[in-house]
């Protein structure tokens, strides 16, 4: 291939990856946004594979090298559950960041190019940031999935004096970078170049681990808009200009959800990266601690009763959460919403920004079961609406709709805005027993009087619910 065919191929590559985020923006467009995606990713590799940078010696060793990639990320495709998604994208920026690193020694070490000059100081600069960025990002994201497998302990792990470790490191990175661009012989920066990755290692795990369970979807997609910087400097060492476009595209599209996420959590940018919101593990009610022990009486419904109070609404809203994920309940519900609707029954979804384990997961998971898109909508679209609705009933959600958020200054998830489903006149819960959710809180919600809990996995519980709606 020439080398302005495949110029060309870079460009018409660039221009589908600029349609796929848009249109991956909405619902009703994200298959487009896909198909998008795909045929750029396709045009972008055979550009680069048989463009005018690769012998034809080297070919086989891309198929070689393709043939077990693709083989991995199929297994791992067809394997991974719904709820995992969130663990393989965070071990996917891993690998980002990875060849980041590998690619920046390599370039350093690689001694067939001659560069002088200005121009060896600009190629150093790229290869000491690119590997900088391709380190954080890689073991930021192996404890990311270690946090969001469960693996490692959700809690902040608040060292003493963090903030001053980070900064003495950050020192030492800007005078390692100093002796490294001024080294004098061939291979002088190995030595500075080895310590800057060691402490940007050493950062990302501590960046991390100081980030509770409640603030983790800000850090996934922080770590996606680092993987996408940590690709553009990979580009910028190669030359590469689609490798840059596409890196920073990813990379700004990060930033701007990171941004979103923030602003749904209510949470300061800076403050999460510096760590220590959260303090939940995720896990179970713990005994001994006074803040997890429950507050009052909870008032148990069967699935029937759930049935004749769902009949019996003019408005419900449904708010559905990561139990639904789990249960994949989300075809029951459906049926549901279809036949209260055939009744005249307005029912209507309410989707918090953070539900489930990644950006889009109630969405994803409600289109799949070709619930129509005019009746899911975004939190602040109907939290106003509660006080008129009948029953709000939340399918496997506790942190999204925790009044605490509201009510309790000292609550890890305080100033999280939430969907405010006690405002409804009688409220449903269901989930399988009195557990927190992912931040690790009591919800004060199942103890309102207007509430009623209906324990037993999603599924089962709402296939019973059908069956009496059916009658
Ligand atoms: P959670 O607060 O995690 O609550 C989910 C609830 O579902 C649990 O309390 C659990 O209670 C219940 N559950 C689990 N399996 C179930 C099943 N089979 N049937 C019925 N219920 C089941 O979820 P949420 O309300 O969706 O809030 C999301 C949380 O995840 C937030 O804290 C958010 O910050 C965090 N997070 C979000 C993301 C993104 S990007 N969305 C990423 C990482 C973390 P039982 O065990 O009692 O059943």
């Amino acid at each position: 291939m020439s080398a302005s065919l495949a110029t060309v191929s870079y460009i018409g590559a660039t221009i589908l990856f600029i349609l796929s985020l848009g249109g991956l923006s909405n619902p009703e467009t994200s298959r487009r946004g896909n198909w998008y995606g795909i045929i750029g990713m396709t045009i972008a590799v055979l550009a680069t594979i048989f463009g005018p940078r690769v012998t034809s010696g080297g070919i086989a060793w891309i198929i070689i090298a393709m043939t077990m990639g693709g083989a991995v990320g199929l297994y791992a495709a067809r394997k991974v559950k719904m709820t995992q998604m969130p663990e393989l994208v965070a071990l996917m920026h891993s690998l980002v960041g990875f060849a980041a690193c590998t690619v920046g020694f390599a370039s350093y070490i690689d001694n067939s190019v001659e560069f002088t000059g200005a121009e060896k100081a600009i190629h150093e600069m790229e290869i000491y940031v690119g590997i900088l960025i391709g380190a954080v990002t890689f073991s930021g994201s192996v404890i990311a999935f270690g946090k969001l497998s469960g693996k490692i302990n959700g809690k902040p792990l608040l060292l003493p004096a963090r903030h001053f470790i980070n900064l003495a490191g950050l020192l030492v990175v800007i005078w390692m970078g100093n002796v490294f661009i001024n080294a004098e012989s061939a291979l002088g920066g190995v030595f500075p170049l080895i310590l800057m990755t060691a402490i940007a290692l050493a950062f990302g795990v501590h960046m991390v681990m100081a980030i509770g369970g409640a603030d983790m979807p800000v850090v996934v997609s922080m770590l996606n808009s680092y993987s996408g910087w940590a690709a553009a400097a990979t580009g910028f060492m190669l030359s590469n200009d689609l490798l840059i476009v596409t890196g920073a595209l990813v990379g700004s599209s990060g930033a701007i959800l990171s941004y979103i996420m923030c602003r749904a959590m209510n949470r300061h940018f800076i403050s999460v990266i510096a760590g220590g919101f959260g303090t939940g593990d995720g896990g179970s009610a713990k005994k001994g601690d006074a803040a997890q022990e429950p507050v009052g009486e909870v008032v148990p419904v069967s699935a029937a009763d759930t049935a004749e109070l769902l009949l019996d609404a003019k408005n419900v809203i449904i708010v559905p959460g990561y139990g639904m994920a789990v249960a994949q309940a989300q075809h029951t519900v459906y049926e549901i919403t279809k036949i209260l609707r055939e009744k005249g029954i307005n029912v209507r979804f309410g989707i918090h920004p953070v539900a489930g384990r990644m950006p889009g997961h109630m969405n994803v998971l409600l289109a799949e079961a070709k619930v129509p898109y005019d009746i899911v909508l975004e939190m602040d679209e109907l939290n106003d609406d509660f006080p008129t609705t009948d029953v709000a009933m939340v399918i496997g959600a506790n942190d999204i709709v925790n009044p605490g958020a509201q009510d309790d200054p000292d609550s890890p998830i305080a100033g999280m805005p939430v969907l405010e489903v006690w405002k409804a006149k009688t409220s449903i819960v269901m989930k399988r027993s009195m557990a927190s959710g992912y931040a690790g809180v009591d919800n004060p919600l199942f103890y309102k009087e207007n509430n009623r809990m209906l324990f037993g996995d999603a599924k089962k519980m709402l296939d019973e619910v059908l069956a009496v709606i059916k009658g």
